[in-house]
């Protein structure tokens, strides 16, 4: 075996988005395309020599091929160790937890999360740093300023190895150990939850209907919710990852887990629903005849944390992404504990769990999580949400009811425009932002405007400063609009209009969704001329 130095040269484009690197699935399989956005990794954080890494990924076209190069690169680079999922398999969360117990100095993780997989979709490559989550900021700029000067990459020539079965093996210096990619978790999660009494929920008939989409929790629900939890036989459905997700988007919306959806939303259909993405992280909460929004459910699980054993000393406190609903900061402040409001991305959620300012937190986008992992975690997420209902013993709708009966309704949607060419995209933005220094105290479509700005946060850990996070158009009463691009396209600009309205009125809380909004969406139409882009309507409603 040979530690090769190949020379290369800087190719364009290879900037970490909001989770990484993500782009079609042909590019990243161009000739020394993975290579040099691995060895930039490398250089970022001081080099290999002497780590551990964990490395897995969500099954997707090139996930195998992939993870082969980058054992070589890591074993040229010096690194003393990998810990890899058996068939280079680990769901995001899983690897995070990985990284976290076994100490080690990061991990790659292979997923391009809910977007298509295939040779004509996406693929996507993230690092993680040694707590567990998302490369900070600081470090996705140092691997981009990497990848513009690179020269040359360190790999070692050697044969393909063997990830199907546990056990250690050597490639050339560095130790390469597969293991189960389920055990380690499935116990972090009997350490959270009540098993016990999720087991006996499924035994008093309790029907559950999990969609793992052909992605990475088909051997994680699998293995937890019919093995550990004795739920029957078939609530996993499409539990088998495959390479193209059986040509869908393993993406947890009413949309895409439409098989789901159609099953739930019936006077028979099973008691809970749930879904998750390509790499595990998201989730999608139903009940019969029941949708629970993630900016909802976040607040749920923040106000009924203390059913569940591992959050039962109470929470520190709850974080969310700026343009998820306020609705989880109306619990926190019932409950006197702290909220912040995050831009969007679990990076920075980092800081706030590692110095113990919050327990939970979650986005809009299907996405919550806690303290256990360093990413957010969609059978986590499930599992919270059956522990809550074994414990109270009630429907997922009257939960619902409930909650908004105790501190009112954010109704809340997201409209995306997808794919638009990106000068029509950034125009429209750069016209709203040029309003927002007029826009307070004005009318628009009938609401009164009370405060408009780009966001910007400070983290109160670091004293970091990351600007333009998105636009926000805040009104009277409570209601808000926020736009924002896409940070994780890999086609064109993705706009993304955020809306939310805040109802208290006993008589008004189970109205439609998009009916509720329309003033606001109206507004927001007015305001950014949204119109103008020449689409009839947004290409995807959450
Ligand atoms: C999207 C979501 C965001 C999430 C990210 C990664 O990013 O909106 O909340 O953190 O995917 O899953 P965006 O495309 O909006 O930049
Ligand atoms: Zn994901």
């Amino acid at each position: 075996m040979e530690i090769k130095t190949i020379a290369t040269t800087p190719i364009e484009g290879q900037k970490p988005g909001t989770s990484g690197l993500r782009k079609k699935t042909r590019v990243f399989m161009e000739p020394g395309y993975l290579e040099n956005f691995v060895q930039a990794t490398f250089d970022a954080i001081g080099g290999a020599e002497g780590k551990t890494f964990v490395i897995g990924g969500d099954g997707r076209y090139f996930n195998a091929e992939a993870i082969q190069t980058i054992l070589r690169m890591a074993a040229a680079n010096g690194a003393r160790r990998a810990i890899v999922g058996q068939g280079g398999l680990l769901s995001t969360p899983a690897a995070s937890n990985l990284i976290r117990k076994y100490k080690t100095d990061g991990g790659l993780i292979l997923s391009a999360s809910h977007n298509p997989g295939g040779i004509d979709e996406d693929f996507g490559l993230k690092f993680n740093i040694p707590n567990g989550g998302p490369a900070t900021e600081s470090v996705t700029e140092a691997i981009y300023a990497g990848t513009m000067s690179i020269s040359r990459y360190h790999i070692l020539e050697t044969r393909d190895l063997d990830l199907n079965t546990i056990g250690e093996s050597r490639l050339g210096d560095m130790v390469v150990t597969v293991i189960d990619p389920v055990s380690d978790y499935l116990d972090l999660m009997a350490g959270i939850f009540d098993f016990g009494s999720i087991r006996a929920l499924f035994s008093s008939g309790f029907r559950i209907r999990f969609d793992a989409m052909h992605a990475i929790t088909g051997p994680y629900a699998k293995a937890i919710l019919e093995g550990a939890l004795g739920a029957p036989a078939g609530s996993v459905i499409n539990a088998v990852p495959l390479p193209d997700f059986g040509g869908g988007h393993p993406d947890p919306n009413p949309t895409w887990a439409k098989q789901l959806m159609d099953e739930v939303m019936s006077s028979n259909g099973p008691d809970f629903g749930a879904a998750s993405d390509g790499d595990g992280d998201r989730n999608m909460i139903l009940g019969r005849n029941t949708y629970v929004s993630p900016s909802d459910s976040l607040a749920i699980l923040t106000a009924n944390a203390r059913l569940v054993p591992g959050y039962a000393k109470g929470l520190a406190g709850v974080a969310r992404s700026m343009p998820t609903s306020c609705a989880a900061d109306r619990v926190a402040q019932k409950l006197g504990i702290e909220s912040f409001e995050t831009p969007t991305g679990w990076k920075f959620f980092g800081n706030l769990l590692d110095a113990g300012r919050v327990t939970i937190c979650g986005e809009e986008s299907f996405g919550t999580g806690s303290d256990h992992v360093r990413e957010k975690d969609g059978l986590w997420a499930v599992l919270f949400w059956l522990n809550i209902l074994a414990e109270r013993k009630v429907s997922v709708a009257e939960i619902l009811q409930d909650h908004w009966a105790t501190y009112g309704r954010n109704y809340y949607s997201r409209h995306d425009y997808e794919a638009l060419p990106i000068d029509q995209a950034k125009a429209l933005m750069s016209r709203v932002e040029n309003r927002l220094a007029t826009l307070a105290g004005m009318r628009v479509a009938g609401l009164k405007v009370s405060m408009a700005d780009s966001f910007s946060y400070h983290d109160p850990v670091d004293g970091s400063v990351s600007r333009n996070q998105g636009l926000r158009v805040q009104f009277e009463g409570g209601a808000r609009a926020i736009f924002r691009l896409s940070g994780t396209g890999t086609e064109g600009a993705t706009l993304r209009l955020y809306v939310e309205y805040l109802e208290t009125d006993p008589g008004k809380l189970g109205q439609d969704t998009q009916a509720a909004l329309r003033p606001v969406i109206e507004a927001a139409h007015v305001l950014s001329g949204i119109d103008s882009l020449g689409r009839a309507a947004p290409d995807v409603i959450t």
